[in-house]
């Protein structure tokens, strides 16, 4: 079997590769990745004797064509992923994830190759903190911010090339995600190298927010699932049902795990249309394809948080360089 990986040097896609190569070693993998700022050739330096590494970009429907008529399945991670940065430049957001989408959908058409499309939870919008509702597969969608727009549009045009074209899709939408190699730009990995860095944790606004945590590695696990036995035409809901815990409690945590006191952080400014809560109804994964997460509750979530502190603690070289760099941009916003 043959994986044609997109976006594999970033953060899901790199520890998917990292999983395949472990768990499927009969399976030969391809990873096509632009290096953008958030993509890193040396989160791939374990596994690179193992794999086929291409720096190019899903928009360049030449170099597409190519890599998809020599592949059985394409698993498309690659997109701009930072709802901060959305809200700076929303441009890089459209074309990588709508046109990059578009250019990937247009190839495995061509060549009849099967598709599974990486997505989020962001797609629906947000609901009310007191609203215990989740989202399932059939919510309907309402995306907030550029990036969740863009990635909203990129599951309506897979939804249509199945439905148009015939083409053999799956997607999945994932809650947020944590674990090593995750750009030092996202929040949790921000604060656990502030506090490394004895910088103070920063909280956009009251802290309220609750985002449904789910380690990369139970992620990357649904996936396998969803390319082993998933329906095509499909879409799979990720979630691991960690939506009891706002971002305060995430840095409290984190500030006890790491030896702070509970209260050593700084509110700083909120993010425009911030989204206050996400919460996933992951029923359909476990039941109909048998899918458990290995970190479950508030214990589990403990077990992955300290895992992923030690993970920053053992590789600083790997985000120091770009610390002082992050936390500059944040600054001239206010966060
Ligand atoms: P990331 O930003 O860490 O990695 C993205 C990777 O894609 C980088 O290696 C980058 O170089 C590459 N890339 C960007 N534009 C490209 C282009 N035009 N051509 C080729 N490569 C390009 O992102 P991530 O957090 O690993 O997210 C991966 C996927 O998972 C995305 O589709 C994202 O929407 C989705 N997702 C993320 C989360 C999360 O919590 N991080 C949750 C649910 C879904
Ligand atoms: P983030 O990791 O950017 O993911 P997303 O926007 O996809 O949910 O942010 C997660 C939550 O943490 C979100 O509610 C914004 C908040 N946040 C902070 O409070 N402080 C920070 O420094 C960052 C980066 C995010």
């Amino acid at each position: 079997m043959k994986l044609l990986v997109t976006g594999g040097a970033g953060f899901i896609g790199g520890n998917f590769v990292h999983y395949t190569v472990k768990h499927r070693p009969e399976y030969e993998v391809t990873v096509i990745d632009a290096l953008t700022y958030a993509g890193n050739k040396a989160n791939l330096a374990p596994v690179m004797d193992k794999i086929k590494f291409v720096e190019g970009n899903i928009c360049d429907a030449e170099l597409m064509d190519k890599l998809v008529a020599d592949t059985d399945i394409v698993v498309h991670f690659a997109a701009e992923s930072h709802n901060d940065n959305s809200l700076q430049n929303p441009w890089p957001f459209v074309e990588t994830n709508i046109v990059g989408t578009y250019t990937i959908l247009e190839a495995v058409r061509k060549h009849d190759k099967r598709l599974h499309h990486i997505s989020t939870d962001e797609v629906f919008g947000d609901l009310e903190l007191d609203d215990p509702n989740r989202f399932n597969e059939s919510t309907p969608y309402n995306p907030s911010s550029p990036y969740s727009a863009t990635k909203a549009g990129s599951d309506h045009l897979v939804r249509a090339w199945v439905r148009s074209f015939g083409v053999q899709a799956t997607i999945s939408n994932c809650s947020n995600n944590y674990g090593p190699y995750q750009h030092i730009e996202k929040f949790i990995p921000r604060q656990i190298t502030n506090v490394l860095s004895e910088i103070k944790p920063k909280l956009y606004g009251t802290g309220e927010q609750v985002r449904d945590w789910i380690h990369v590695d139970d992620h990357n696990e649904a996936v396998h699932l969803i390319l082993d036995k998933g329906k095509m035409g499909e879409t799979y809901i990720i979630g691991a049902d960690n939506d009891h815990v706002n971002n305060k409690q995430v840095i409290e945590m984190l500030l006890e795990l790491m030896g702070k006191p509970k209260d050593w952080y700084d509110h700083v400014n909120d993010r425009p249309g911030h989204d206050m809560r996400y919460a996933m109804d992951s029923s359909k994964l476990r039941t109909e394809l048998g899918w458990k997460p290995r970190y479950t509750d508030n214990n589990g979530m403990h077990e992955g948080l300290q895992a992923t502190i030690d993970w920053y603690s053992q590789n600083r070289p790997w985000w120091q360089q770009q610390k002082a760099e992050v936390e500059t941009k944040y600054a001239k916003q206010g966060q």
